[in-house]
Parts: C-alpha cells; structure tokens; sequence
C-alpha cells in the first residue's frame, strides 16, 4: 500500500487557548478547512477524481458536529463523482495504520524493522542509525494480533483473530490514556496537547543528567519525605501509584492517578514553579503509565497467545512507549512481533482511515461493492459507534 497524500489539517494552536477540545470551534474550523483539505489532498497526490475507487469516512465514536462535516462531506463527493463510500470506525483506523506500508515496523526475534520509504505527501520517515532495516509483507503479520489502542479517547486492549474481527479484552474504566496525559499537563501547566508536553519534560528530567534511583530505592524511600512539603533532595524519590496492576483482568484505570499528581501539586503549589520538579512529576507520571501498559498488554498477548503485538493511537507516538514495550516484549515474548506506526500515523490522520476501508474493501463481495454507491443516501455519524 502506498500513501500518496495524507493532509493534516490540525487545530491544536486554536483548542490550545481553551485548554481542550471545543466542539463548536471543531465544527467551524473543519466546515471551512475540509474543501481546502481534499484540494490540497488531490494536488499532492497528482490525482483526479476520476481515479478514485473508493472513499472512506469516519462514521465515529466523536464529536458529533466535527463527525457530520466529514460524514456529510464525503457524501456529497460520493454523490457528485459516483464513487462508493465507506463509513470507518474511528478506532478501526487507528489499528489499521499498522497496517498501511508493506514495509512495516517490526521488532520480531531481535530484529527491528522499519519502513524504507512510505510514500506521503509531506512526510518521509526516516531510519534510524542503530536499526536493522529489513522489508516485511503484510502478510508476514501473523494472528492473533494483540493491540493496544491508546488515544485521547480511548484506552483498550483488541484481540484480532482475523481481519476485520474485534474482541476487547481490556480497556479503562474511566479516563483514557491521553485523556490522562491531557490533564495532568493541565495541572502542571504544560498546556494542551499534553502528551507531547510531558513526553517532552520527561526527557529533559532524563537529560538533566541527575541521577534517577532505581525503582526499588524509589520504592524503599516511599514516605520519607512530608507529603505537605516535598524537598529537593527527596524529588528523586517521588512515587506516582500504578493503578489496576493488582488486579487479575486487563483493564485500566488512570483517573486516581491523574488526582494522585492533582493532590501532589495542591500541596506544593510553589513547586510548579520549580522546573526539576515538574520535569520529575511528568517523568513519573508517564513512566507509571507505561508500567500499567506494558504489563497489562503483555500479561493479555500471553493469555491469548498473541504472534503480534501492534500499537495504535495517538499516545502510541510516545517514543518512550514505543521503545520500552519493545524492550519488555524482546524479553518476554521474544517469539512475538511487535508492531507499531510511523508516528505520523499514530495520531489522528486521514491515511489511517483510508487504509481500514481499503481492507474493508477486500473483504466485500461484487454486490456488496455495487451497493457502497448508493451508501450516501444513509451515511451517518454516530458518537458512540461500537468497534465490530
Ligand atoms: O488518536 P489521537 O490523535 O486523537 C484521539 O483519537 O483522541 O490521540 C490524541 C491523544 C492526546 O491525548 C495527546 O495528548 C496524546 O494522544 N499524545 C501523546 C503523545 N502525542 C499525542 N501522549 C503521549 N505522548 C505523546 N508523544
Ligand atoms: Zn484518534
């Protein structure tokens, strides 16, 4: 599969002054970007209408007024240019950029392996020098396919026996992983987007060159200091709760984590304004969050006896969870693949959903093809639309 364009229009810089998502201003911005979109999409990749087979749209879960400017936009194009149109599940898309080059990223049996080349319109990853690089088909990716699905809206565990077929194993009981990262960047006052802000405080902790303990010492420590006030010396020893690992299923739960950090600054609200122990705070907050994520997704793939394990969404593009669940399936589960997307497709992308109908697409027989042109008579956005 090639990309020929995948346009991101983002509104990052406009929901940033709010602090989140605003519903209404997501709606306005795509009503005016989505013409300019397809435009720029269609001149990138040097194509015509004409040459289209198929269009595909996310049908949901959403917000339902940003959801109808696609819907209703790709059922116009369906209409006017007589193509058949798909509707996608949001997640489906996610999952399914795993899915999108023939060169896939996998480390399987020691070996990591990354795209060569996708062809994209703006973006051309690029290899890194301590990798082995080595093709790998589509059809090397072997089922059980285990996914950990990690977005802004969504935390779960999806089991793939085959194509197309979806059984959640595990997901959060409340906030989602990114929703997580979201507003403990909020309390921090990292501002919005929050993952890429602590991803980014994280790093700087590590950089700073301080010694971190070990998580045993950390551990040992736990408690030495008065929870009202936190002194320099004892910041190396901050202890965020890893929540749900005590617990025999595979679900998750990151809203008390997320009020543990809350509690943490309420007490120290001065201490924001130290920059070593925000970068302390957003270092242990992700690290919990990988910890619950990496032995829950693991504990799952040995359960279900998974030969790959994929990532999808977009907290996904974390290169510390990407780079740790590598490791700990490595060691582990060193029979299994490990899976994972360019970045640029970890978050919220158009080539992601494009790939998800293509497969979608396979499966359809002559009829059931013939019928997609007339699907946008009822194409509908659903917010809450099931994964199936
Ligand atoms: O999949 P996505 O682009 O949109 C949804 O479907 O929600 O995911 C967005 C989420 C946001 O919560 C954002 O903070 C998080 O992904 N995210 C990250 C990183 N980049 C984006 N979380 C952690 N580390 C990152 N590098
Ligand atoms: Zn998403």
């Amino acid at each position: 599969m090639e990309v020929l364009s995948n346009v991101v229009s983002s509104q990052v810089k406009l929901h940033a002054e709010w602090g989140g998502v605003v519903p209404n201003l997501a709606a306005r911005e795509h009503l005016k970007n989505i013409i300019p979109v397809i435009e720029s999409c269609l001149r990138e990749a040097s194509i015509s209408p004409e040459e289209i087979d198929l269009i595909a749209a996310t049908q949901g879960p959403g917000l339902i007024p940003a959801l109808l400017i696609g819907t209703n936009s790709a059922a116009a194009l369906s209409y006017v240019w007589k193509k058949p149109l798909i509707g996608i599940h949001h997640i489906e898309g996610h999952i399914y950029a795993n899915f999108i080059s023939d060169k896939i990223c996998v480390i399987s049996n020691n070996q990591f392996l990354r795209p060569r080349r996708i062809r994209l319109g703006r973006t051309i990853p690029k290899q890194t020098s301590n990798s082995k690089f080595q093709n790998t088909k589509q059809a090397d990716i072997k089922f059980p396919v285990l996914c950990l699905v990690v977005s802004g809206g969504h935390t779960q565990l999806v089991l793939m026996k085959k194509h197309l077929d979806y059984e959640i194993v595990g997901q959060t009981l409340d906030d989602a992983a990114g929703e997580a990262f979201d507003k403990v960047a909020r309390i921090l006052g990292l501002g919005y987007p929050g993952g890429p802000a602590i991803a980014k405080r994280a790093t700087q902790n590590v950089e700073r060159g301080t010694k971190i303990t070990s998580r045993k010492t950390r551990n040992a420590k736990r408690g030495t200091w008065s929870e009202n006030h936190i002194p320099q010396y004892a910041l190396r020893v901050l202890r965020l709760p890893r929540p749900m690992l005590d617990k025999k299923n595979f679900d998750f739960s990151f809203s008390g984590l997320k009020t543990a950090v809350l509690y943490l600054i309420k007490k120290n609200e001065k201490l924001l304004q130290d920059e070593n122990f925000v970068n302390e705070v957003a270092h242990e907050f992700q690290q919990a969050v990988i910890d619950v994520l990496i032995a829950k997704t693991l504990a799952a793939a040995k359960k279900y006896d998974a030969k790959t394990i994929m990532l999808a969404g977009g907290v996904s593009a974390n290169q510390e969870l990407r780079h740790q669940i590598g490791e700990a399936i490595k060691n582990d589960l060193p029979l299994a693949a490990y899976c994972l997307p360019p970045t640029a497709f970890s978050i919220d992308n158009a080539a992601m959903i494009a790939a998800a109908g293509y497969f979608r697409w396979k499966e359809l027989n002559k009829k059931e093809r013939a019928n997609l042109i007339n699907s946008w008579k009822n194409m509908q956005a659903s917010a809450n639309l099931k994964l199936s």
